[in-house]
């Protein structure tokens, strides 16, 4: 399998690339977690990274397609991957394509999970993450069940900085200019596929499973 997850900020992609990474025993690749964990570890693209990320704008194409071609090019990749995230632009479609044809590999579905503008902002601010291990929770939507500490792990649970009302707003912007027009660049390639990601993250899920397996 190898599956591209699109969709707005907020539309539940890191939920579901829980999920299907475990499934089909894939890697997950997320600039926004590999930024992440750059900006926590202090180094260059880690502080580049951070300017962007906390205004919500998008971090510059020449770098983000340096870290998802070194990603991919691991082996572990070869036997399929998760991208979740990647790619945002237009000129990062059109590297991925290059990568890949490098690779020898063609993506299994690029599934885009759909979600309007007016119930993402209540999704982002509601988010909650493991210090630990990762897990994705939400206050309201999948509350853990003691509040603050992690269902999986018991780690700690924070919230993301780039999560304030605000900032969520410039990302959706970001996301309607830059990222939507590749529902058009994928849907031309015949391997595109919208799911509804208004439904329960279960029956999203099942969809999205449904969907890659019809392929
Ligand atoms: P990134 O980390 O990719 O953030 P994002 O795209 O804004 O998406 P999110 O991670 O916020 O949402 P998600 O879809 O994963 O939702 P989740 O499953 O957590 O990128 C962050 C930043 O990094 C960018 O702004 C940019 O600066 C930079 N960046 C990253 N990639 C880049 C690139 N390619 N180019 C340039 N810059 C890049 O779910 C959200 C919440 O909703 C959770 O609380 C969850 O529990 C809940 N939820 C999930 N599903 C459901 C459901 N079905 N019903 C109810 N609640 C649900
Ligand atoms: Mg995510
Ligand atoms: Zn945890």
């Amino acid at each position: 399998m190898y599956i591209l997850l699109m969709g707005p900020p907020g539309a539940g992609k890191g939920t579901q690339a829980e999920r299907l990474i475990d499934k089909y025993n894939i890697p997950h690749i997320s600039t926004g977690d590999m930024f992440r964990a750059a900006v926590s570890q202090g180094t260059e693209l880690g502080k580049e990274a951070k300017r962007y990320m906390d205004a919500g704008g998008l971090v510059p194409d020449v770098v983000t397609i340096g870290i998802v071609r070194e990603g991919l090019s691991k082996p572990e990749c070869a036997n399929g991957f998760m991208l979740d995230g990647f790619p945002r632009t237009e000129e990062q479609a059109v590297a991925l394509d290059g990568i890949l044809k490098e690779l020898g590999i063609k993506l299994t579905g690029v599934i885009n999970i759909n979600v309007p503008d007016s119930e993402l902002v209540g999704r982002v601010t509601g988010r909650r993450i493991c210090k630990q291990c990762g897990a994705t929770f939400h206050v309201s939507f999948n509350p853990t069940k003691v509040e603050g500490v992690c269902d999986k792990c018991s780690g700690a649970l924070y919230q993301r900085n780039d999560d304030k009302e605000e900032t969520v707003k410039n990302r959706l912007q970001a996301y309607h200019a830059q990222t939507e027009p590749l529902i058009e660049y994928y849907s031309k390639q015949g391997v595109y596929t919208e799911i509804d990601g208004l439904q329960a993250i279960d029956k999203v899920f099942a969809d999205v499973v449904a969907a890659l397996e019809s392929k």
